[in-house]
């Protein structure tokens, strides 16, 4: 019997993103079924029963009618959940341990930066200053994360082990040995008001939109070492407000800020962000996976899915994540 067609609806990406590269890895990894990068190779809408995809165009999906599941080739599903005809089938998202390791490399690396006072020695070496300050424990420095899903969880966890002051905030409750967890509207004062450094690591939700305003820059901590508290966001643009963050900045609210993710990507090259001494900005490759093992991730699923078992990291439709 014929398998079902795998269509490949995906826009944009670096290079190793690009859509005809997964077209070659998918070729590679579903030997035994029609595989058909959209809109480049011709199909019969019928016959398409999967589709991988990454920032589909809107109202694309509607048009199979024998859909039986949605992969999406990253960890966020906004862009894919903002399909107001999105067909009513599982959407699957990636959570793999390469994916999660490489974030929590990145965040681990930009609270050291902050800790180390990293660009205060980097601009001493500029002026060939030898110029050693007093420098605190890991156990001074308390780390709030914001998001304690797959991805903020692995990250507050090593944070932890380094000897960070870690505590989490996420909806719903969380028992985790060592880490202090804060939950829903609720908690969130208090999460804050304990918090030098604050990584977000949310998924972009209707809820979430929006929540690095300069509200929650003013109920951080301002008693920590960092002389101001500072912010790490590598999870969508959506959930900052970037006018709010370069008035914390100009202002004191703000000592610092890392983001990985702009509401504008890439950001402009006139963006004001880009020459702010305090910010550090990378350009959304917090966690670059490796994209066979995507490929792979997606492949395993289907023939799971075709024998009967269930598929895992498949998103709430409420809740958006
Ligand atoms: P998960 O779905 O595993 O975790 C999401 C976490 O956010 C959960 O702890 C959830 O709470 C919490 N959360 C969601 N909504 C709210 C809310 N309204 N209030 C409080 N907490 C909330 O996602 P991942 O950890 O896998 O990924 C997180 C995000 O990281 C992705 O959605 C994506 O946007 C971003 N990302 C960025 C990348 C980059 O390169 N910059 C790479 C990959 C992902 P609860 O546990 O209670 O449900
Ligand atoms: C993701 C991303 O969501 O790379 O996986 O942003």
């Amino acid at each position: 019997m014929t398998k079902g067609a795998l269509a490949l609806l995906i826009t944009g990406g670096t290079e190793n993103w690009a859509a005809p590269r997964w077209r070659e890895r998918f070729t590679r990894v579903c030997p035994d079924r029609k595989v058909a990068l959209i809109p480049d190779d011709p199909i019969d809408p019928p016959l398409v029963e999967y589709a991988a995809v990454w920032k589909p165009k809107p109202e694309t999906l509607r048009l199979y009618p024998n859909l039986r599941v949605i992969f999406n080739l990253g960890a966020g599903v906004d862009a894919v959940v903002a399909d107001t005809t999105l067909p009513d089938v599982p959407l699957v998202r990636v959570a793999v341990d390469d994916l999660t390791q490489r974030m929590t490399e990145y965040v681990v690396m930009h609270v050291l930066m902050y800790h180390r006072r990293q660009r205060y020695y980097a601009e001493s070496q500029q002026k060939r200053a030898w110029a050693p300050k007093l420098q605190w424990a890991a156990s001074g420095l308390r780390v709030g994360v914001m998001g304690m899903g797959v991805l903020g969880r692995d990250a507050a966890e090593v944070l932890k082990r380094i000897g960070f002051d870690v505590a989490g905030w996420s909806n719903t409750a969380k028992d985790i040995p060592g880490i202090p967890c804060f939950a829903g509207e609720a908690g969130l004062g208090a999460f804050l008001a304990r918090t030098d450094v604050l990584v977000c690591l949310l998924p972009l939700t209707p809820q979430t939109r929006d929540i690095l305003n300069a509200r929650t820059f003013a109920q951080l901590a301002r008693d920590g070492k960092l002389g101001g508290p500072v912010i790490i966001n590598a999870g969508r643009g959506g959930l900052q407000v970037e006018d709010d963050i370069v008035a914390a900045l100009n202002d004191g609210t703000l000592a610092g800020a890392t983001l990985d993710v702009f509401g504008t990507e890439p950001l402009p090259v006139d963006s004001p962000l880009w020459s702010h001494p305090l910010l550090t900005i990378s350009p959304h490759n917090a966690a670059d996976t490796d994209a066979d093992e995507i490929s792979v991730y997606v492949a395993e699923q289907i023939a799971a899915f075709e024998r009967g078992e269930n598929l895992v990291n498949v998103v709430d439709r409420k809740t958006g994540y």
